[in-house]
């Protein structure tokens, strides 16, 4: 049976951009709900500044409480040379290191130009990086919120530019308004693959669903050969800095869309949809996502004993 691993960033990506600032304990409950249900990869915060993400600034007593299976992967999202430092003093060994395509996002959110952020990375890297696992964030990979459509081109040589410093990379090539098409999601990976397919490094998706297209975008991924997705409990999530961007794909959507497809996720759908429960009680006005919302009894039916694993 194939399989697809999902990375629920919903500890990042979702949180960020509430407003009321969501009690340490909180986030702790969502977190290790998220690990009972079964997920191998979580985004659980980010080292940035606390006065441009004031919410995910007690990251360090989240990760002293949290109580995790070892088996469990965890990774941080950092901008800059100060995040990587802090990560990695946390006993973070997993970074999702962002940088956008497009140079007016990059502005906006982490207020460098590109090239900039891609020297601090380079050197930052080189310095103290090796011996950590490397998620490369790769925003605006196809639709930036102040220039529109993105060049193939200017995404492949930013690949490029990361595989030069980290040749085993994972980089998430991400959505970040969700205005992607699939056909555009599909096609961007498909050249992207085909350019490295002797390489160690891997491809990941991180998808938004403002539009709708979510589900149908991370499909056109895993068709074009991407096994790693992010997704977030419950739809929470969006940047702040992205303009009319809004949550992220919602975990169990994708999980009852792959389960449905024959591809094997690993994650108890019962338990996650508890924990969607959960993270949804976080942000309501914020959370999406549909099998949340449909009645329980025949969200599960059809998957089989344990409730992982579609089975009719
Ligand atoms: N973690 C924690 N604090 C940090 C930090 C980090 N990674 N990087 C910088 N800071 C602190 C500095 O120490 C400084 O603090 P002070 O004002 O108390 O002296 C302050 O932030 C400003 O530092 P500076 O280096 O001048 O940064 P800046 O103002 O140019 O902002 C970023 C640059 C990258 C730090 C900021 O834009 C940022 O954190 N962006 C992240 C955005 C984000 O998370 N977006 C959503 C996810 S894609
Ligand atoms: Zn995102």
């Amino acid at each position: 049976m194939t399989s697809v691993t999902i990375v629920d960033v919903a500890p990042r990506d979702g949180f960020q951009s509430v407003k009321p600032f969501i009690p340490t304990p909180t986030k702790v409950r969502v977190i290790e709900a998220l690990a009972a249900a079964g997920l191998q990869r979580l985004e659980i915060g980010s080292f940035v500044s606390p006065k441009a993400v004031p919410q995910l600034a007690d990251l360090t007593d989240v990760l002293k409480t949290v109580r995790l299976p070892k088996s469990l992967r965890i990774q941080v999202l950092v901008p800059n040379r100060k995040g990587l430092d802090m990560a990695l003093a946390a006993g973070i060994r997993e970074i999702s290191w962002v940088i956008s395509v497009s140079e007016s996002h990059n502005q906006a959110n982490v207020r460098r130009s590109v090239d900039d952020s891609f020297r601090e990375f380079e050197a930052a890297w080189r310095d103290a990086g090796r011996g950590a696992f490397l998620r490369f964030n790769l925003s605006t990979c196809f639709d930036c919120p102040f220039e529109g459509r993105i060049a193939e081109d200017k995404v492949l040589a930013c690949i490029e530019r990361v595989l030069a410093v980290a040749p085993e990379a994972e980089i998430a090539l991400a959505d970040t308004t969700g205005r992607a098409a699939p056909s555009h999601v599909k096609s961007l990976f498909e050249t992207a693959i085909g350019r490295h397919a002797s390489s160690r490094m891997a491809f990941a998706f991180h998808g938004h669903d403002t539009y709708n297209l979510g589900v149908a975008n991370a499909v056109a991924a895993w068709e074009a050969g991407v096994r790693v997705l992010d997704g977030a409990a419950s739809g929470l999530g969006g940047c702040p800095f992205a303009p009319g961007a809004s949550g992220n794909t919602a975990t169990e959507d994708l999980v009852f869309a792959f389960e449905h497809m024959g591809v094997a996720t690993g994650i108890d759908f019962a338990k996650l949809l508890e924990a969607a429960d959960l993270a949804y009680t976080v942000a309501p006005d914020q959370a999406a996502g549909r099998l949340r919302t449909v009645p329980r009894k025949r969200a599960l039916a059809g998957f089989g004993a344990g409730t992982r694993g579609f089975a009719a």
